[in-house]
């Protein structure tokens, strides 16, 4: 039988190593004084209520709308959004299934614009070549913590009337010149679940400035689009969600969100150490962090390697960094949504709805072909997302031991 992909703890549950491991998680100090008071008011506090205040005011944003996770809290999103079917989203090609799936479920259409050159985030320039005349927002997502440059994404938009929305999953209060990740468009998705880098239990949450937008998020997402009628009670005015978070999860991730800002500014500490140490090993070169990036919120950790400099694949040197010691250093591939995404290329193919004509009015095409930068730079990037706010420099100076030696074991 196939074997189901893992998600959290179970993840990273068989991986050994002599690194930290994210999990057993740091919790913050109140999780139990506040799951207590979760169960001592009999399920009646407000618990949601204070986490969804506590996360908007931390990100300086007027709504929080808090949800099980991000893949639901991007499908309240799409589902709130005023578009049609065979409407085009253009997504970041490196990410997760998560950040397509409610815009799937709406009948819009992915289109996956290009990474910029070396690294893993698409920009103004590969966005622009992907715009039509059915194009209505942009998703742009923040991989590993490394965001997106936004005013140049925002100033195409405005030119072309394209709303644009954040993934920032991965990049829990990294900053863009003084701004936080999450509060650079209309709307941005976040996810706290266990593994991520404010790992709460299965979370997330939407976050807004937009009145109209978060009243229809709550209305579409999570009342079900019911509203009550005098004489009759509920109505289900449109099919929508109940993605609500539970109460308990709300009081994890308060706590959380108590010792968050410290665990990021250690780990931008702790990512430039190691970026600082990977840099000086030849033919091993870290993503840079651009300029205009301030605080940078690591969730994950990754180096490229140039495969003319050792006489082994990119997978044997990852396979070589997790036996020594790295847990769960290894190729994404996978990243690749246009490839990862087989379904999408066959419901294209056949002309499934909405690739029927209409509502679609083109044809698509998805393979690792359709992203050609993001497919090369997956070939030779290894990663690991076990780096997580327990790194120590003394942590940063093994992980850069373990490459070296496996780089000059294979030194060409
Ligand atoms: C970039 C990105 N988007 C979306 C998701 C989905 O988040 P969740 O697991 O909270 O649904 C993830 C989770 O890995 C992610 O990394």
């Amino acid at each position: 039988m196939t074997e189901r992909a893992k998600y959290g703890a179970a993840a990273v549950a068989g991986l050994t190593g002599t690194l930290p491991n994210p999990f057993p998680r740091t919790m913050g100090p109140n999780a139990m004084k506040y799951l207590q008071e979760v169960v001592a008011s009999g399920l009646s506090c407000d618990m949601l209520g204070r986490f969804e205040k506590a996360f908007a005011e931390a990100l300086g944003v007027k709504h929080c709308i808090a949800t099980p996770g991000c893949t639901p809290a991007l499908a309240a999103l799409s589902a709130a959004f005023d578009f049609a079917p065979g409407d085009e989203i253009i997504v970041s090609p490196i990410t997760d299934y998560g950040s397509i799936q409610g815009l799937i479920r709406e009948n819009y259409i992915p289109v996956f614009a290009d990474a910029a050159l070396g690294t893993v985030n698409l920009s103004a320039e590969t966005i622009k070549a992907c715009i039509s005349d059915r194009t209505r927002a942009i998703l742009a997502v923040h991989k590993t913590g490394l965001i997106c440059d936004m005013d140049p994404i925002n100033a195409l938009a405005e030119e072309y009337g394209l709303i644009v929305y954040e993934d920032a999953c991965q990049a829990v209060f990294s900053e863009y010149k003084g701004r936080f990740a999450g509060t650079l468009g209309t709307a941005a998705g976040f996810s706290f679940d266990s593994e991520k880098t404010l790992g709460s239990d299965v979370g997330g949450c939407v976050v807004t400035n937009d009145d109209d937008l978060a009243e229809m998020i709550r209305f579409v997402g999570q009342s079900r689009g019911a509203v009550m009628e005098a004489h009759f009670g509920r109505k289900h005015v449109v099919p929508g969600y109940a993605y609500r978070m539970t109460q308990s999860t709300a009081a994890i991730t308060l706590a959380q969100l108590e010792i968050i800002r410290e665990q990021v500014a250690h780990r931008d500490k702790m990512a430039r150490l190691l970026m600082q140490m990977m840099a000086e090993i030849p033919g091993v070169t870290p993503i840079p962090i651009p300029d205009y990036q301030g605080v940078y919120s690591c969730w994950m950790f990754g180096v490229s390697i140039d495969p003319t400099q050792f006489d082994c694949a990119p997978e044997d040197f990852a396979r070589e960094m997790a036996e020594a010691g790295i847990p769960g250093a290894g190729l994404g591939e996978y990243y690749l949504m246009p490839a990862a995404c087989t379904f999408l290329e066959e419901n294209a193919r056949s002309g499934v709805y909405p690739y029927s004509t209409p509502p679609a009015s083109y044809e698509y095409f998805y393979s690792a072909d359709s992203c050609p930068n993001a497919r090369d730079f997956l070939k030779t990037w290894i990663r690991w997302s076990t780096f997580c706010e327990k790194y120590q420099p003394e942590h940063c100076e093994l992980a850069a031991a373990i490459v070296s030696q496996v780089a000059d074991k294979h030194r060409l």
